[in-house]
């Protein structure tokens, strides 16, 4: 088995098990109860994510739940009840924080792109703080407040220039579209500062997703404190906010590595001791790292045959449910963390592709792996899939229902998003 693969197993508590089990649950009767595919969420192996980056980053740093990476109302819910704060990308994701029970006033909305409309409607429903892009975008924070006759938190975004080596997707750099380049950023704070309709919050870095190297994520924060107080010195300003992005790395594919959090925790408890001052407030923003764990997507062999030779297996998922299992969005293709969910113990003997329903050669979770023998009605689970889920696949395509959404919790299993229907397909369509 993948390293990867063994610590997914052991942190379920299925190191020496032959079937998978989510919260203590063997995953045939949730299949049976709940049918399939199904997302299955272990809210013992958030709480205990959530639990540990808190502890690796200290007191002193207030962790921010990226809701992109699993808009799911009872993962936000139980990632605010673990004490995290929320980072949002659009309107949609902010109805999600606030029903979730954050505090509009605490909220942070970042993304390029944003509207005018969607600045005035997050404005009206009390946003405390903008992560702005460009200048053109705090013009538009400047206009929606004085329209609405409040203050709007702002802070910038800067382009860091290390594009965060280390992160497999990179959102920094020259020409990138997220941020503000750093030549333009001390004109555009000094700009916000002289606006009353404004209050600068402070500085806000995010240079990519899938960072596996902590030093890279500590040289790009170190950056951006230096450069903090650089402008503050510079520029006679205060900035009580800083953002120090995150992007932590989880392995979702053979061969990843580990994120080290220690190693990253420690690192930023020292750049924060160093450059704490009263009513700083030093912030980190995490998704994946923290719900890809208690993820695990489950799907049924509907067909097996041989073809040349390896056995081919369709399943009654793939791609528009699990879009990233398939590889979209990755340079290179390699196969997720997949396994025989009723067989983890028996010799992976056979050379296996495992695709889904979907008429396109890009609904394949993998094309040559060695798995136990598989047969019709056998279930297999991607794990590591609680993040970029299906939020993030083209469930459209092809007008298969979304699967349903299950918590384990204490040992009691739920349904947190209910399965769609087949008639869903005419939803708001008129002939
Ligand atoms: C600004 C910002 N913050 C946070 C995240 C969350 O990233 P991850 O899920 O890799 O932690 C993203 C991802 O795209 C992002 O763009």
């Amino acid at each position: 088995l993948d390293p990867a693969v063994r610590r997914r197993l052991a942190a379920f508590g299925c190191a020496d098990a032959d079937e998978l089990r989510v919260g203590g649950l063997p995953v045939r009767a949730l299949a049976e109860r709940f049918g399939t595919p199904l997302y299955l969420f272990d809210h013992g192996l958030l709480q205990a994510r959530a639990a540990a980056v808190i502890d690796a980053l200290g007191p002193d740093v207030r962790v921010l739940y990226s809701l992109k990476a699993n808009p799911s109302l009872a993962v936000t819910r139980s990632l605010r009840h673990a004490g995290l704060g929320a980072e949002v990308a659009s309107l949609g994701e902010l109805e999600l924080a606030l029903a979730a029970g954050h505090d509009p006033a605490a909220v942070r909305f970042a993304g390029p792109g944003k509207t005018d409309a969607e600045i005035g409607a997050a404005l009206a429903r009390g946003l405390g703080c903008f992560h702005a892009e460009s200048a053109s975008e705090v013009e538009a924070i400047a206009a929606a407040a004085r329209g609405a006759g409040r203050r709007a938190g702002v802070a910038v975004r800067v382009n860091s220039p290390r594009a965060a080596a280390g992160s497999r997707l990179r959102m920094a750099g020259v020409g990138a579209r997220f941020g503000v380049d750093g030549a333009q950023v001390p004109p555009l704070l000094a700009a916000i500062a002289q606006r009353p309709e404004l209050q600068l919050r402070g500085l806000h870095v995010y240079a990519g997703s899938q960072c596996f190297d902590a030093a890279a994520f500590l040289a790009q924060a170190r950056d951006l404190v230096r450069f903090a107080d650089e402008c503050e010195r510079d520029l006679g300003l205060a900035l009580p906010e800083l953002d120090l992005g995150g992007g932590f790395g989880e392995a979702t594919f053979v061969l990843d590595p580990e994120f080290d959090l220690a190693a990253a925790g420690a690192g930023v408890r020292a750049l924060v001791a160093a450059h704490a001052r009263q009513g700083r407030v030093f912030l980190l923003e995490l998704g994946r790292y923290l719900t890809a764990p208690m993820g695990v997507y489950l799907a049924r062999v509907v067909r097996s045959k041989t073809a040349g030779d390896r056995v081919q297996l369709a399943l009654d998922g793939g791609l528009h449910h699990c879009a990233l299992a398939a590889g979209i969005g990755g340079m290179l293709r390699r196969p997720p963390l997949l396994v025989h969910a009723t067989a983890l113990r028996r010799p992976a003997t056979v050379v296996t592709a495992v695709g889904g329903p979907l008429c396109t050669p890009l609904d394949q979770f993998a094309d040559s792996v060695l798995l136990p023998p598989c047969r019709e009605g056998d279930l297999i689970a991607v794990l590591a899939a609680g993040a970029y889920g299906l939020s993030y696949s083209p469930h459209g395509f092809l007008s298969h229902p979304t699967p349903a959404e299950v918590l384990v919790h204490e040992g009691a299993a739920r349904i947190v998003r209910a399965r769609g229907a087949p008639a869903d397909v005419l939803r708001g369509q008129s002939p």
